[in-house]
């Protein structure tokens, strides 16, 4: 009796862990989806904490990349996961890509080698990827979804001038199949603008889907959009 009694035991505890704890079950791969985010950078230069150029001067007016962030269906996100720190020397022939669409604002200058390092042990070591796919990854989603000639192609210029959220969302969603979530700051003159687009992307870091949730950041019905 006691034979099959234990066993029984054992199994119901491990089912009410893992409906309990779900993302327990999946070690550190297990999140469900992506935000890759990617930023304007005339809308991060004109806050009143200043922007720093890169020691490689100053970067295109067009969007650059954030990061590729897993993140939870309920909006919660893993970050510093247990995984090995950041290796300048793993992706030191990526590096010119990487400033070209990674770069870095912050100040004082940096050459995005900080940047690129909080980014893989905040998120990307959460990523499932190593070091390496982590930004092979990111780049290649960079590629492939141009913001500004979707925004562009709709009449929408970072020309400081004012554009319904919806017109910019619309324009958007033709480009990447998908609406993006989008965040808004605030300028010195308390000018609501666009700030950053989220794509949702699967946990193989490369098929757009649909958001499961939209990021917890709001914009107004009309942004400006600044020039850079
Ligand atoms: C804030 O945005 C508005 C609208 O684009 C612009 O006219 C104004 O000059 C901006 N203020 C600053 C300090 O950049």
């Amino acid at each position: 009796m006691a034979g099959s009694f234990v066993p029984q035991l054992l199994l119901a505890l491990i089912l009410a862990c893992t409906s309990v704890f779900p993302s327990l079950s999946f070690a550190q791969s297990g999140f469900d989806f992506f935000y890759f985010v990617q930023q304007w950078p005339g809308s991060y230069c004109d806050l009143k904490q200043a922007c720093c150029y890169p020691t490689t001067g100053k970067p295109a007016s067009d969007f650059s990349i954030h990061g590729l962030w897993p993140n939870y269906n309920d909006g919660s996100y893993p970050s510093n996961c247990a995984g090995s720190s950041y290796e300048s020397a793993l992706i030191s022939d990526l590096k010119e890509e990487l400033q070209a669409y990674w770069d870095t604002l912050a100040c004082p200058s940096g050459d995005g080698e900080k940047f690129w390092s909080h980014e893989w042990e905040k998120h990307g070591t959460c990523s499932g990827l190593d070091e390496r796919s982590y930004f092979e990854s990111t780049l290649a989603l960079r590629k492939s979804i141009d913001l500004l000639a979707a925004l562009q192609s709709a009449g929408i210029e970072p020309d400081d001038g004012s554009y319904e959220v919806e017109d910019v969302q619309e324009a958007l969603k033709q480009a990447i199949g998908h609406r993006p979530g989008l965040e808004c700051n605030t300028n010195i003159s308390g000018k609501r603008q666009l700030y950053q687009v989220y794509v949702c992307v699967d946990t193989d870091a490369s098929t757009l889907i649909d958001c499961p949730i939209f990021p917890s950041t709001s914009c107004p019905s009309s942004v400006t959009f600044p020039s850079f």
